[in-house]
């Protein structure tokens, strides 16, 4: 894994759009496939990937887009849907048509059926080229929570406890505060041919520890990317606040 420590977020965003941008220039007209992410991590990668679209052109019209998970029970036009999340915050603000743009239906009749038709329209678009992730603070990537298969496909998962907690501040009743999320699995993560993790703050630092120094262990999902050959994980000086080992190259 390639590890950048970098000194603030903007910084960090810059070196995550660097990867969008060589992905997409890349793939040319045939298109890139983009694995995006919700959550407050991708943030300012989305800022700077909309400014460079802005300001230099950088096109999204031949990429198509897959994002990594939905609370079961909210349409996409929640406004907690992580469909909205994603239409807010970078395909409505670059030219990324709408229609290319794929996430689960978590208002789906049948939930495990969506997740199964999802997998599969996954692997029908040949897969991801680059996927970003943020990780959870108990090491979950998408919402592949502790105790995750480390060859699971999309699917129905519980959210833990800690996750429903953290998630609650999103939501003005807690009663309405989502506890099952479609969520492509480690398995289905693990044939994305590129990905990056971008993380921040001391509430990840330990989290990150596990994933860059510790053992692989279901117990911390996002250590089944120890596996991965091309993963470049970017975070700040609290998040890295917990790391040892001295390999990790300052941004
Ligand atoms: C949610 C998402 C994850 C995300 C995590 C961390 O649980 N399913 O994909 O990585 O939150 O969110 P944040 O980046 O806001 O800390």
């Amino acid at each position: 894994m390639q590890v950048h420590i970098v000194p603030d977020a903007a910084a960090g965003g810059a070196l995550v759009a660097d990867l969008f941008e060589e992905v997409i220039r890349e793939a040319g007209e045939a298109g890139a496939v983009l694995g995006l992410a919700t959550g407050s991590s991708p943030l300012t990668a989305y800022a700077e990937l909309i400014r460079r679209h802005r300001e230099r052109g950088l096109s999204f019209a031949h990429s198509r887009a897959f994002t990594l998970d939905e609370y079961v029970g909210l349409s996409g036009d929640h406004p907690q849907s992580y469909r909205r999340f994603i239409h807010e915050h970078l395909v409505d603000q670059v030219d990324l048509p709408a229609s290319a743009v794929d996430t689960p239906d978590g208002a789906a009749a049948d939930p495990d059926l969506e997740a199964i038709a999802y997998e599969r329209r996954l692997q029908d678009a040949g897969g991801v080229d680059l996927q970003i992730l943020g990780i959870g603070s108990n090491g979950h990537i998408a919402f592949n929570e502790p105790g995750s298969d480390r060859a699971s496909r999309t699917r129905v998962v519980d959210l833990a406890p800690s996750t429903i907690a953290d998630n609650a501040r999103f939501f003005g009743d807690p009663s309405q505060v989502p506890v099952r999320a479609i969520s492509q699995g480690l398995g289905t993560l693990a044939e994305a041919r590129r990905i990056v993790l971008t993380a921040s703050g001391a509430g990840k630092a330990e989290a990150i520890a596990h994933l860059l120094e510790g053992e692989m262990t279901d117990q911390w999902p996002a250590t089944a990317l120890q596996q991965h050959p091309q993963v470049t994980v970017v975070v700040d000086e609290a998040a890295a606040s917990r790391l040892t080992r001295s390999d990790a190259r300052h941004s």
